[in-house]
């Protein structure tokens, strides 16, 4: 059975989507089986791994109306053990279209659970707000990776984001737990993300991944390239620290919930 994490957090800009496509492949590699669903109508962990969002016959959209079965809007990538459900604009309707739908909250959770069996892990790229394609997410996900920008702003994101975990595990999802925070674009030069990093340390602890990602240009070029980092430049920090990152993932797995 394969664990379903959602990389979460309303704010933009943050990380997510480089997280999810990054971690989809380094798991990949590490001869693990991944889905990476994205959750985002703006479609970039699609076009980030590499296919066009223009010219999608389905989506996950698809999957939200009930037209078809998840199974078959899985498609291929550069990498053997990494698969995509892609997404376009297409999914703006669904956000809206699900308000009245009875299990609104549901519809994710259900259809996904007929892929748990052909895939270790299950990542899903949310939107930047807390919407109701997050809110499936949250619902449908075993666990959620909070990526969390070393600037200014970022514990105030933080408590919001985790108010929002906490009600979901009060209602609908009561299993959820956090896979951890991880701190992304890390500038060692700037003092600024050093003092935050050690803010955000100091307040959660061990809930923190040891692995921080850097601020690194490789990881911003490759998805024009419509590839992860590992098929970029294998040899840039960005690419060695989301290696380290799966490699604590798998651990975690290992050790069951923390
Ligand atoms: N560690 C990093 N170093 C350099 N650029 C990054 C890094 N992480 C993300 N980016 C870039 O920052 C922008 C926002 O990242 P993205 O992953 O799309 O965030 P989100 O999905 O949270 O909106 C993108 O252009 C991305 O390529
Ligand atoms: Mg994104």
């Amino acid at each position: 059975m394969g664990k379903i994490i959602s990389i979460t957090n309303q704010k933009g800009g943050v990380g997510k989507t480089t997280t999810a496509i990054n971690i989809a492949a380094s798991l990949a590699v590490a001869e693990k089986s991944v889905l990476l669903v994205d959750l985002d109508p703006q479609g970039n962990a699609t076009s980030g791994c590499g296919v066009d969002i223009k010219a999608l016959n389905t989506s996950i959209y698809d999957a939200f109306t009930g037209n078809r079965n998840i199974r078959d809007l899985v498609l291929s990538t550069e990498l053997k053990h990494f698969k995509l459900v892609p997404a376009n604009i297409d999914l703006i309707g669904a956000e809206i279209e699900l308000i009245d739908h009875e299990y609104r909250e549901h519809v994710l959770h259900k259809a996904i659970g007929k892929l748990r069996e052909d895939f270790d892990f299950i990542i899903l790229d949310c939107p930047p707000s807390l919407g109701l394609l997050t809110i499936n997410a949250l619902t449908a996900a075993d666990s959620v990776i909070i990526p969390v920008q070393c600037e200014y702003f970022a514990m105030e994101g933080l408590s919001q984001i985790l108010k929002t975990i906490d009600l979901v595990q009060n209602s609908l999802n009561k299993d959820l737990f956090i896979e951890g925070i991880l701190l992304t674009m890390f500038d060692s030069r700037n003092n600024l993300s050093h003092q935050v990093a050690d803010e955000i340390r100091g307040h959660f602890k061990e809930i923190v991944f040891n692995s921080v990602i850097p601020r690194n240009v490789s990881l911003g070029e490759a998805p024009s390239h419509g590839k992860p980092i590992i098929l970029y430049n294998i040899n840039s920090r960005g690419a060695q620290s989301y290696l380290e990152l799966a490699l604590e993932v798998v651990k975690n797995d290992k050790k069951g919930t923390r």
